[in-house]
């Protein structure tokens, strides 16, 4: 029985699970090899080193053309933005070359202060430079790690050097360009933040919407459902790479997304200085949302995520008399069909004061909770891991309390299937299985019937959290 499940939910969403980062291990590791190789090759060392402001300042005085001063001036002031953008060795390459790359286990993404070309056609974005001839392919969106999406992702090819056949600009644009991808897991909320709304806020945050987005893999379900906050991150239309066909000229650019962590930013990495709260008021700001602090909030309510294929909660009803009773308003979301008007839902969840639900894509709400609010997530067996890196950390990081409530195995529908508390399966789920059994196991075959005694002692703790707290 346990067998012929594993083969019927291995067509369940094959992508949408965090297994896919510990399946990608091995090829994270080759990954990390070419960015090395991107960072290190010795062509790419800054051998002639030239120093862009002091030689800028040497052609305006020579130059003696007031209009042509303004425009240097212009010039140097998007170079500093352009700087902030990249760190260490990124950074060095930036100042001397031209064209500066950093990477993580995430992402690459490179920045040019240079006056480019990019051609729609082919992707292709030419820096001009007297340094040898390099050539960087980009995949520009954030999950570098994982080989298989990536291959949906349109390449950018990054030339730098001068002898590359010179195009005539069919459109001159006097504002930088950002390349990233729309590609990926579009439809699913946590991939859509993590990835692309995140790491786009990250990039272009510093140019304050005087920058503009060249969007390839150009999906119009994305752009519709994010509209108001890429509205708020560019003042020009986003473009479609793919429709437009044509030579545009850029005073510089970047390919690619800067990330921090998940669902996370870090005001230690560039741009240097934007938080996890600068980026839950960007979401306040573009869609609406009334409450910053949970004490804005007149009665406690509590939004369950009730999932319905997966991570099932058997006894969903006596949980929401639990809530009921300790003094919760309770809304049940069945997610799939109200997320997708994401300004309606973002504000149905910022007016909640606790988000309770099993790990998964619909936790990713608690980006839209107030400050001081509260996440209760369950805690699968076999899922700690994925839990306490997708949703749980990310929930401190935004100032909302995290409460982990830990699924024993007699709540786990695991352990019928077992058979006993001391099965492998329960006592040590990484050694159990292979990463892929234990993927369909534990995400996919796994329901819980919550203990209600211990779930009101938590709710019983979060109502004490919601009220105490104060601005
Ligand atoms: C570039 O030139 C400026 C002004 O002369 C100087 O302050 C700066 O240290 C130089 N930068 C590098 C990386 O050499
Ligand atoms: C291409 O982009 C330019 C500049 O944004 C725009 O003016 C032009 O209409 C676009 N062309 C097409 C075919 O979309
Ligand atoms: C933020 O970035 C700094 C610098 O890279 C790093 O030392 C620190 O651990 C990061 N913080 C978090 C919470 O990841």
């Amino acid at each position: 029985m346990y067998l012929m499940m594993v083969k019927d939910s291995r067509k369940l969403c094959f992508r949408v699970t965090p297994w896919i980062m510990l399946l990608a291990l091995p090829l994270l590791y080759v990954d990390l090899l070419r960015v090395h190789i991107i960072h290190f090759d010795s062509s790419f060392a800054g051998t002639h080193y030239i120093n862009l402001s002091s030689s800028e300042i040497i052609l305006t005085k020579t130059e003696h053309v007031a209009n042509k001063i303004v425009q240097e001036n212009e010039q140097e002031s998007l170079n500093s933005l352009f700087l902030k953008l990249v760190k260490g060795e990124g950074r060095q390459k930036l100042e001397a070359t031209g064209l500066g790359c950093n990477g993580n286990a995430d992402t690459i993404y490179c920045v040019t202060n240079r006056a480019v070309k990019i051609d729609t056609r082919t992707m292709t974005v030419t820096v001009p430079s007297n340094q040898p001839v390099k050539e960087i392919v980009i995949r520009p969106y954030a999950r570098k790690e994982d080989v298989k999406l990536l291959e949906s992702v349109t390449p950018v090819k990054i030339f730098l050097g001068n002898d590359t056949p010179s195009q005539d600009c069919e459109y001159t644009h006097d504002i930088p360009a950002v390349v990233f991808s729309s590609s990926g897991f579009v439809g699913n909320v946590f991939h859509e933040m993590n990835e692309i709304i995140i790491p786009l806020f990250i990039t272009t945050m510093p140019f304050k919407s005087r920058v503009f987005l060249i969007m390839e893999d150009y999906s119009t379900q994305f752009l519709r459902k994010y509209e108001n906050a890429l509205l708020r991150l560019t003042g020009y239309e986003i473009m479609n790479p793919a429709a437009n066909q044509s030579v545009h000229c850029f005073p510089g650019a970047v390919v690619g997304l800067d990330f921090h962590g998940m669902l996370a930013l870090n005001s230690s990495e560039p741009p240097y200085g934007l938080t996890t709260g600068d980026f839950r008021q960007f979401l306040r700001q573009s869609f609406n949302l009334k409450y910053r602090h949970v004490s804005e909030i007149k009665r406690p309510r509590v939004m369950l995520m009730s999932r319905r294929s997966t991570r099932r909660i058997i006894n969903e009803d006596e949980i929401v008399s639990v809530m009921k009773d300790v003094g919760f308003e309770v809304i049940v979301v069945a997610r799939a069909k109200v997320m997708s008007d994401i300004g309606l839902f973002a504000s149905m969840i910022n007016s909640c004061s606790v988000l309770v639900g099993a790990h998964g894509a619909g936790l990713t709400n608690e980006l839209f909770l107030p400050d001081g609010a509260v996440m209760v997530q369950f805690d699968l067996i076999g899922l700690e891991w994925a839990a306490a890196i997708y949703y749980g950390n990310p929930a401190r990081g935004m100032g909302v309390n995290y409460m982990r409530y830990k699924i024993e195995p007699e709540e786990s529908s695991l352990l019928k299937i077992f058979g006993r508390r001391d099965h492998i399966a329960l006592t040590d789920p990484k050694g159990a299985f292979s990463l892929q059994a234990g993927r369909e196991v534990y995400l996919n075959a796994q329901n819980v019937r919550i203990d209600v005694v211990r779930f009101r002692e938590t709710m019983v703790e979060a109502m004490s959290l919601v009220s105490d707290s104060s601005v």
